[in-house]
């Protein structure tokens, strides 16, 4: 049977960083408010000639550096964004050819803030079925570019930022289970309204802007990672103290709070890092999960659920051990 495992992370945060305060300058709001609604203290925003590609670029010569592996190891690239460089080629290919890997399957999977799991949950079942055996799954945002600076209701919220893994092929299983769904029955509570089918228009109020309805997605946000962390629990016959570490998507403190909540879990048993990234969307599990392994506390053999709640609305799990054999990351 083969298994796939993490075999190396990495990630990027812009160097330029906007703190609440500083969005006290320039608009209606408070650090107090913002902490005490969202628990972000700051966000990294991408400037000028940082995009979507140079950032995931970055994190994924950080995760092969990790892992031990080159260019001509990749077997597959698959990158969680919604907010790509161009309409085409898929960012996942300008990686690709920046990378210098030739001719493996590279593509992008748009699944709102559940693109990095999703892209998991894909390249997992690719080694799993030997159409790969190391693959690389990048989640890279420029969120900051479809955020309307002037809504407080929604600029206060989000960041810029990329992290990256190696996933390897393994005798013994560190991705022990995933779950995907998607409800499209929830377009109007997230969405960004333009596009290329119905047509971008510049002019008209609120522009290619994120708009959402705060407090549904809240609650279903809270319930969802309730209901699949239960989910994937049970898929495993196993049960939620077996979790060492519960890795959610980072939206927002109280969601997060909430979920760990509703879940019994304490929340020094949950990877919060929000606070200094803000919700970077498809970036913000790889990148949390980074800084994790990187300054502890998570280490080798350590059981994580992660889970990602996004625009759709779509969802996911992974439940995996992390660092299973000798040559582990870091
Ligand atoms: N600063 C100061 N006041 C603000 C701000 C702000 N940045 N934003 C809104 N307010 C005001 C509102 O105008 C309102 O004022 P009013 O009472 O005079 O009308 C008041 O604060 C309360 O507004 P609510 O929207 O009810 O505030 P709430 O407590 O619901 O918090 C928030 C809003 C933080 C957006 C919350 O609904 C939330 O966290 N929703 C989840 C959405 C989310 O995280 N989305 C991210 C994308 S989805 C994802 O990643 C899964």
């Amino acid at each position: 049977m083969t298994y796939a495992r993490i075999a190396g992370i990495g990630s990027f945060l812009p160097e330029k960083v906007v703190t609440n305060q500083d969005l006290e300058t320039t608009m209606d709001t408070s650090d107090e408010w913002i902490r005490e609604r969202t628990g972000i203290k700051r966000r990294h925003i991408a400037v000028d000639g940082e995009t979507t590609s140079s950032m995931g670029l970055i994190a994924a010569r950080r995760a092969m550096d990790s892992a031990g592996v080159g260019p001509d190891d990749i077997d597959l690239i698959v990158l969680g964004t919604a907010t790509p460089d161009k309409i085409f080629p898929a960012t996942a290919c300008i990686i690709q050819r920046q990378l210098g890997v030739k001719g493996c399957p590279a593509f992008d999977v748009h699944a709102a803030c559940s693109g990095f799991l999703y892209g998991l949950d894909l390249a997992n079942r690719f080694i799993r079925t030997n159409g790969a055996r190391t693959a690389l799954v990048i989640g890279s945002e420029t969120l900051s570019r479809i955020t309307d600076w002037q809504d407080r209701g929604t600029a206060v919220l989000f960041g810029d930022g990329a992290g990256a893994v190696v996933l390897e092929a393994s005798d013994e299983p560190g991705i022990l289970a995933t779950h995907i769904h998607a409800d499209g029955e929830y377009e109007e509570l997230l969405q960004v309204e333009q596009g290329v089918s119905v047509g971008f228009d510049v002019t008209r109020a609120g522009g290619a802007y994120i708009k959402m309805e705060g407090n549904a997605v809240f609650r279903r946000a809270v319930a969802t990672f309730d209901n699949i962390a239960r989910e994937t629990v049970a898929d495993l016959d196993g049960h939620l103290d077996d979790i060492d570490w519960f890795v959610p998507h980072q939206a927002n403190m109280r969601i997060i709070k909430a979920a760990a909540k509703k879940l019994n879990m304490p929340m020094d048993r949950v990877v919060a890092t929000v606070d200094e990234h803000a919700n970077t969307s498809g970036a913000s599990i790889p990148l949390a999960l980074d800084v994790a392994i990187g300054d502890g506390p998570i280490q080798r053999r350590q059981t994580l659920l992660l889970a990602a709640f996004g625009a759709g609305f779509t969802w996911c799990s992974a439940m995996l051990r992390y660092g299973e054999r000798a040559s582990e990351p870091k």
